[in-house]
C-alpha cells in the first residue's frame, strides 16, 4: 500500500526563545515557499514557540506539532499541557512515548497508551514512538519490545482513532547518537512494527503511516525512505538546520515519487 510519506522535525529543548521564528523562516524558504507536493512536512518546537512558528509558517503548508501532552483534559497538573490545549494553539500532531520520555519522564506503556487517546479525543494525530534499546537488540529482543510497545498503545482502537494514529520506528541506540540503523535494519524493523499493528487494529492497521527516526540527515535520508516500509522520517538534530531539513523533505518526495513510478517494486 502507498502512503503518503511524512516528515517531521522534533526540536526538542532547542530554539524555543526568539531564535525559533528565524528558524521556521528559513525552513519556509528552503522549501521554496510550500511544502512539496507529494509529501507532508511538520515541525514540533518547543511548546514556548508554538506561537510563534505558526506565524512563521503560516500558508506554507507546514503542519505544526508538540513534543507530548498530559493525559487529562486539564487540571491541577502544573507544569502540564492537554492536547485539548495543543489543538487549540494550531497543532495538528502530538509525540506520544518518544523514548526520552519513556526512559527520564516516566511514561510507561499504560502511560502513553492514555496519552494517544487524549491526544486522538482532542482531535489531535498522536505519532507514536517506539523503539528498542541496544541492550534490548543485543539479547534479541527486539520483536517483543516493538510487539509490547505497539500492542500496548494501539490495541483494540476503533478505525477512525486508527486512521490518524501515525508511528515513528526509533531504535533508540540510533537517537542522538550520528549511529544510524542501515536500510536493511530499517525495513526489519518496520515489517516488525507492521505486523504488530495489524494485530492491534486487524486491516487498519495497514493505513498507519510508519516513520523511522534515528539520525536521519541529508546524507542518509535517500537511503532510508527508499527502505521497504518507510513512510517518512522523524528527524531530529538535522531539523535544527533549515537547509537540511529541507532537504531531508525533498529526498522523501523523490521517493514517493519514484515508489509511484514503480509501485510493484515496493
Ligand atoms: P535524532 O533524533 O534525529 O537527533 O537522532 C530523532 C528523534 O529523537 O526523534
Amino acid at each position: 500500500m502507498r502512503r503518503t510519506p511524512l516528515v517531521a522535525g522534533n526540536w526538542k529543548m532547542h530554539r524555543g526563545g526568539p531564535d525559533a521564528a528565524a528558524l521556521a523562516r528559513g525552513l519556509a524558504e528552503a522549501l521554496g515557499g510550500r511544502a512539496p507536493a507529494g509529501v507532508e512536512v511538520a515541525v514540533l518546537p518547543p511548546l514556548s514557540a508554538l506561537g510563534a512558528v505558526a506565524t512563521a509558517l503560516g500558508g506554507t503548508g507546514v503542519l505544526l506539532g508538540a513534543q507530548d501532552c498530559h493525559e487529562a483534559p486539564s487540571g491541577e497538573f502544573t507544569g502540564s499541557v492537554a492536547a485539548e490545549m495543543l489543538a487549540a494553539w494550531g497543532c495538528v500532531l502530538v509525540l506520544v512515548g518518544h523514548s526520552e520520555r519513556r526512559r527520564r519522564e516516566g511514561d510507561d506503556d499504560a502511560r502513553v497508551r492514555r496519552k494517544l487517546e487524549a491526544a486522538l479525543r482532542a482531535g489531535l494525530r498522536p505519532l507514536l514512538c517506539v523503539g528498542e534499546t541496544l541492550e534490548e537488540r543485543e539479547a534479541g529482543r527486539t520483536r517483543a519490545v516493538l510487539e509490547r510497545q505497539v500492542g500496548a498503545a494501539a490495541a483494540g482502537l476503533p478505525a477512525d482513532a486508527a486512521a490518524r494514529l501515525e508511528v515513528a520506528y526509533e531504535p533508540v541506540w540510533a537517537i542522538g547518537t550520528g549511529r544510524t540503523a542501515t536500510p536493511a535494519q530499517a525495513a526489519e524493523g518496520h515489517a516488525v512494527v507492521r505486523e504488530a499493528l495489524r494485530g492491534a487494529l486487524g486491516p487498519a492497521g495497514e493505513r498507519v503511516r510508519i516513520l523511522y527516526g534515528g539520525s536521519v540527515k541529508p546524507g542518509n535520508a535517500a537511503a532510508l525512505l527508499a527502505a521497504p516500509g518507510v513512510d517518512g522520517a522523524l528527524v531530529g538534530g538535522a531539523s535544527l538546520e533549515a537547509a537540511g531539513f529541507a532537504e531531508v523533505v525533498r529526498r522523501a518526495a523523490e521517493a514517493a515519487e519514484a515508489a509511484r513510478q514503480a509501485p510493484a517494486a515496493r
